[in-house]
């Protein structure tokens, strides 16, 4: 049975539930298995949203995981992404149609730019702008095969360059957001421009998290009786954002669609985590050891590209 969780309402009226799943597994193998796995699992417990990419090497087995769970497809929202090495002309088109023959669920729900920065075939950021391969995602909604586009890793200034010469409004942005990273400008700019904001990477990674072991979210996980993922995942849906963790895990997978009620003191706190400590002031994101490989994401692409403040990814 799908969970009781809120719903959010995108611009064009389409509404998507609060949390989905996440299916990037990492680069190493077995990623299909695991993303299988994971999506079946999610959605015998009750997740109707499944966020993919071309790029996670995973959209096959997302789609093998929906039609052997017997929900019916049209009760799932089905996300994926842009490959970044998709951006040049007739290339959208193309791996659109990639990705849905991969998924095999017959039409898309949600489709995002995966990075305002194309990439080349061998990995060198590319000049391809992002405005030209935007209008050819909003060619993408009159073939029917899409519900709702948007984009992700977009940064205000890039996202006010695209709006320039945009016909259709984004209708989501996903990007790191956490109690560390709270993005609180872009969260305002969004909700002005009625761009959904959603978090990926919504645990800052789990495991070791230092979001899990924070004061504020273990002493609220403790007067809640719930645990302190879960305090986090419910800031983030009741702060307005959706989100997307991911687990392989069944009892991790049935905590974090379980949500608890902050009140405003309490949410404030959260928010303020940050301020109060502002090393704590940061990405958690470290694939592709952004720092260690000199401010590049994923190795490769220089973080001013992406417009993202540096300080924020020491
Ligand atoms: P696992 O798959 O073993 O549950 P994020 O979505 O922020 O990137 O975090 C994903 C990581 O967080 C995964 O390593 C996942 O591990 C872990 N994780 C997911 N849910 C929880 C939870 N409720 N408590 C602790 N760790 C979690």
């Amino acid at each position: 049975m799908a969970s009781n969780i809120p719903t959010f309402t995108l611009n064009n009226g389409v509404k998507i539930p609060s949390i989905g799943v996440g299916t990037w597994m990492g680069g190493y193998e077995g990623v299909e298995e695991e993303a299988y796995r994971t999506t079946l699992l999610a959605l015998q417990n009750g997740y109707r949203y499944i966020d993919t990419a071309s790029g996670y090497n995973t959209e096959l087995a997302v789609g093998q995981a929906i039609k052997d769970s017997d929900v019916p497809r049209e009760e799932i929202v089905v996300q994926t992404k842009l490959s970044p090495m998709a951006h040049g002309p007739r290339k959208v088109k193309e791996s659109f149609e990639k990705s849905l023959e991969l998924l095999g669920t017959g039409w898309i729900d949600v489709y995002l730019i995966h990075m305002p920065t194309a990439l080349n075939e061998d990995w060198t950021p590319s000049d391809h702008p992002y405005t030209e391969t935007w209008s050819q995602m909003e060619a993408l909604l009159d073939t029917g095969k899409v519900k709702s586009i948007g984009i992700s890793n977009f940064a205000i200034p890039l996202i006010e360059d695209l709006l320039a010469s945009a016909k259709v409004v984004p209708a989501l942005n996903q990007v790191e957001l956490h109690p560390y990273l709270p993005s609180l400008e872009l969260k305002t700019f969004c909700e002005q421009k009625h761009i959904h904001l959603q978090a990926w990477t919504p645990l800052g990674k789990g495991g070791d998290s230092p979001l899990l072991k924070d004061h504020v979210i273990t002493s609220l996980a403790k007067k809640h009786s719930v645990t302190a993922a879960q305090i986090v995942l419910s800031w983030g849906v009741q702060r307005g954002t959706s989100v997307v963790p991911k687990s392989s895990n069944a009892d991790r997978l049935k905590q974090n669609i379980t949500l608890t009620v902050l009140t405003a003191e309490e949410m404030d706190a959260v928010t303020k985590i940050h301020v109060q400590d502002s090393k704590k002031h940061k990405s958690l994101f470290h694939v592709g050891a952004v720092t260690e490989k000199g401010g590049r994401i994923n190795g490769v692409i220089p973080l001013e590209k992406f417009k993202w403040d540096p300080a924020l990814y020491q």
